[in-house]
């Protein structure tokens, strides 16, 4: 199963990701997981992806597209994988379209996940992750369990979030009508419950 996860900011991609990559067992690939931990490293392309990111904009295509080229290409993911994140734009979209083609490995689905604003910021403002595992939380919906360290998103603060929001309709939106006419886009339904949804993804892909 090769799978593209597309939605807004802190729309579910990474909660439906890590459902997802267990009952599949093919690896999810988040280019914000990446990108942060790259940051937390200090690395060169942290240091580089930190200030996009602080600031709720997008990391340059060119960074973003040679970290997905190198992961892709590991043996883990020729069975398949779940990408969470990624592509965020147009250029990003196509430069996929063109490495997956050359191997032969095509995508098979892009899943959208369509979930009202007004929610949208609860849930990002809200979410906490566990500062060791990664495991995605929600102070409301999903509360950390006693005794688990977590930490708040920088980038989570009601003004980055709003910016973000933004970056998906004027940049990424734009990918809707991209894998439509590719014929790989299903619409999900995002509000509801994480397995509400799940059910809803599994049937929009028919497996
Ligand atoms: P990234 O980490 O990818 O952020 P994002 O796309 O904004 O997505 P989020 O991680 O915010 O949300 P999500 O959709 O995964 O939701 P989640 O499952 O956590 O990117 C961060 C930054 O890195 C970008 O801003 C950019 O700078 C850079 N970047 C990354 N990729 C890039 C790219 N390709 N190109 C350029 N730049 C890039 O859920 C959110 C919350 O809601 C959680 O608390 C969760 O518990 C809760 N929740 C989830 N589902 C439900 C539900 N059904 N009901 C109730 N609560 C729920």
């Amino acid at each position: 199963m090769r799978l593209v996860l597309l939605g807004p900011p802190a729309s579910g991609k990474g909660t439906q990701a890590d459902v997802l990559t267990k009952r599949f067992s093919t690896p999810k690939i988040s280019t914000g997981d990446m990108l942060r931990e790259a940051r937390a490293k200090g690395t060169a392309l942290g240091k580089e992806a930190e200030s996009f990111m602080n600031s709720g904009r997008l990391v340059p295509d060119s960074v973003v597209i040679g970290l997905v080229a190198e992961r892709i290409a590991l043996p883990d993911a020729n069975a398949g994988f779940i990408l969470d994140g990624f592509p965020r734009t147009v250029p990003q979209a196509e430069a996929l379209q063109d490495l997956l083609g050359k191997v032969g490995r095509p995508l098979d689905f892009v899943v959208q996940i369509d979930v009202p604003r007004e929610l949208l910021m609860e849930r990002a403002t809200l979410r906490r992750m566990d500062s060791l595992t990664g495991q995605i939380y929600h102070l409301k919906y999903n509360p950390p369990p006693a005794g688990v360290e977590v930490v708040h998103r920088a980038d989570d603060q009601e003004e980055t979030v709003k910016k973000r929001l933004d970056e998906y309709d004027t940049m990424t939106a734009a990918l809707i009508p991209f894998y439509t006419a590719l014929g790989l886009l299903r619409r999900v339904e995002g509000a509801g419950s994480p397995e509400s949804v799940t059910e809803r993804m599994i049937a929009a892909i028919g497996k």
